[in-house]
């Protein structure tokens, strides 16, 4: 197991198959690398099946037990049963997704060694779901749902972003996982450092308040300082579970962050909030990328709290003490 210099273990990774999506949704920090959003065919900077695998070997070495596939969209890699396959089997495997190509390969995915997925879903109506992702597969999303339910990667966790424009259907969405079985919610904060739009921000404190009055118990893990709200019922009988990701200007969260990434070209990133610390797999052998990997855990940082810190007045501040570190080389 590698630690880093703030005693953060790296337990998980979390993988970017490609940046292409069939999807545009407004407010997507495409994994913390902004808008490079490109054309839909497949390109040549994405790592190949055999890459991807190299990587995860390599992980399984440092003891990380746990791998989440993610994009652009995944499931646009026809070689993401492969790649399931052939993750080590001491991982486990979860994949983020809009859901619009489960219905079909759910079963696929499932025996290829997937055991849990996480699907976005903004929102409830079909009018307003357009609007937040500029497509129109709404119905598909929601055979998606079920598809997955269906192969048996229940429970599902329901992602879905908080931000001006969703703000106003968190009730709906939390009514419509209390009320069905196997669903989940994920209310996610929306993050605006890599959006451009700060001006869609809304509090989320206001969020938490209003779920611990709607919820009939409150579960606090102590482990991640999170709170899992059980609504329409409670943990044994019968509620819909909520859970809320608020990772902007949270120190708490980033001090309890295990994950390092791995961009869609095959870079390392420590932090998704960073850019500056990527570095590249490209044509690395087996123990290249071991030195490549333990060298990232190694330069990890916390971002709220360490890297960024809070002046007098509040404000959040780059740390004096990264000002003058150079870029590493790839
Ligand atoms: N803020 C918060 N979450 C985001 N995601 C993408 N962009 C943002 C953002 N700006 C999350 C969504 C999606 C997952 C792939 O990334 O939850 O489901």
């Amino acid at each position: 197991m590698l630690t880093d210099d703030f005693g953060r273990e790296v337990t998980g990774v979390r993988v970017s198959l490609t940046d292409r999506c069939n999807f545009d949704c407004v407010y997507c920090h495409n994994e913390g690398l902004g808008d490079t959003r490109g054309p839909m065919d497949p390109q040549d900077d994405e790592m190949s099946t055999d890459d991807v695998v190299r990587f995860l070997e390599v992980a399984a070495e440092f003891d990380v037990d746990a791998v989440k596939f993610t994009g652009g969209e995944p499931m646009l890699r026809q070689d993401l049963e492969e790649i399931i396959e052939r993750t080590p089997d001491s991982m486990e495997v979860s994949l983020t997704t809009n859901g619009t190509f489960l219905p079909g390969r759910a079963p696929d995915l499932v025996d290829a060694g997937l055991e849990r997925v996480n699907v976005s879903q903004d929102a409830l109506d079909p009018q307003d779901f357009a609007e937040i992702t500029k497509s129109g597969a709404y119905e598909k999303v929601l055979e998606g749902v079920e598809a997955a339910l269906e192969a048996g990667l229940d429970p599902v966790k329901l992602n879905m972003v908080v931000f001006e424009h969703t703000a106003g259907y968190v009730p709906e969405m939390v009514d419509h996982v209390a009320e069905n079985d196997g669903l989940r919610l994920q209310l996610i904060e929306y993050m605006p450092e890599l959006t451009g739009k700060p001006e869609w921000n809304i509090d989320i404190q206001r969020v938490h308040d209003w779920l611990a009055e709607q919820a009939d118990e409150i579960e606090h893990r102590e482990m991640h300082d999170r709170k899992r709200y059980w609504v329409g019922g409670t943990s044994d009988d019968d509620g819909g579970m909520v859970e809320i990701v608020d990772p902007v200007e949270n120190p708490t969260f980033c001090a309890n962050c295990h994950r390092v990434r791995v961009t869609h070209e095959g870079y390392l990133k420590g932090c998704l909030n960073r850019n500056d610390d990527l570095k590249s797999m490209g044509e690395m052998s087996k123990p290249e990328i071991r030195e490549a990997f333990r060298e990232v855990v190694e330069n990890r940082v916390p971002y709220y709290g360490e890297y960024m810190i809070q002046n007098g007045d509040g404000e959040w501040e780059l740390n004096d003490e990264y000002l003058e570190v150079e870029p590493p080389a790839d």
